[in-house]
């Protein structure tokens, strides 16, 4: 079983991943916490957040305390934890991690446990086809050091976005689920009103995306509200923060 779950914020919100959270969660849905062989994380998973830390071929090895103790924790879960990229991502090291096959694609290690999906990718997990995409512009990055606390890669550039739209097309178009870190403009507009210029250009990409495919859910994180939660039922969108919903 599947559980997708909203931003985690390297410690800030790692509770969302927490059993007692998690087993609530799947109390609610009559589901089985046992049963979870994977979660998914909708971006901004931030770990590793320090820039201060090597890369090999078994992940990453953080020097900083707090990167050190999430992911010994994570490594200690019964599940593999998958993440989305987003805009709270240290994209300096995500490019360095090493390659691993998994899902019928390449996903990028960070441990033996803990895994980013890539943009752009398609995989087949549980059975299930999902589309990954992520980013999503910072409006906080005034505030942000670039390379330390904010990276410009958060925004796909123009050979990303033509090599998803060339893979969506040769997969037919057709999906189970779509994962992103931002939402499409129709997604969002559950949760905040976006009329006044918040569609940047991750938005605008993913709004095309949506136009051009067809899927039974699209679960998005970035926007803090557990809106598709409540929702999940009727809507096609499902944003996500603290609460997880399980396939
Ligand atoms: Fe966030």
């Amino acid at each position: 079983m599947i559980y997708i779950t909203g931003d985690t914020h390297n410690t800030e919100d790692m509770s969302n991943l927490s059993s007692k959270n998690m087993k609530l969660c799947c109390m609610e849905q009559n589901a089985d916490f046992h049963a979870i062989t994977t979660a998914i994380i909708l971006g901004d998973f931030g770990l590793p957040w320090s820039s201060d830390c090597t890369v090999d071929e078994s992940g990453i090895h953080p020097t900083d305390h707090t990167d050190r103790y999430l992911l010994k924790w994570y490594n200690q879960k019964p599940f593999k934890i998958l993440a989305v990229m987003g805009n709270h991502d240290n994209y300096d090291i995500i490019e360095k991690l090493p390659e691993v096959e998994m899902f019928g694609s390449t996903v990028l290690k960070v441990s033996d446990n803990v895994f980013y999906l890539k943009r752009g990718e398609i995989y087949t997990i549980d059975d299930k086809r999902f589309l990954i995409l992520g980013g999503a512009m910072s409006d906080d990055k005034a505030w942000r050091k670039p390379h330390e606390s904010w990276w410009e890669q958060e925004a796909w550039n123009a050979e990303e976005q033509t090599r998803c739209m060339a893979r969506i097309q040769e997969c037919g178009r057709q999906f189970d689920y779509v994962l992103s870190h931002t939402g499409a403009t129709r997604g969002i507009a559950c949760v905040f009103d976006s009329t006044d210029g918040s569609i940047d250009a991750t938005v605008a990409f993913n709004d095309k995306v949506d136009a051009m495919i067809t899927y039974k859910k699209w679960f998005f994180g970035h926007w803090h509200s557990d809106w598709g939660y409540e929702h999940f039922a009727e809507s096609q969108y499902v944003p996500l923060y603290h609460k997880g919903i399980a396939l």
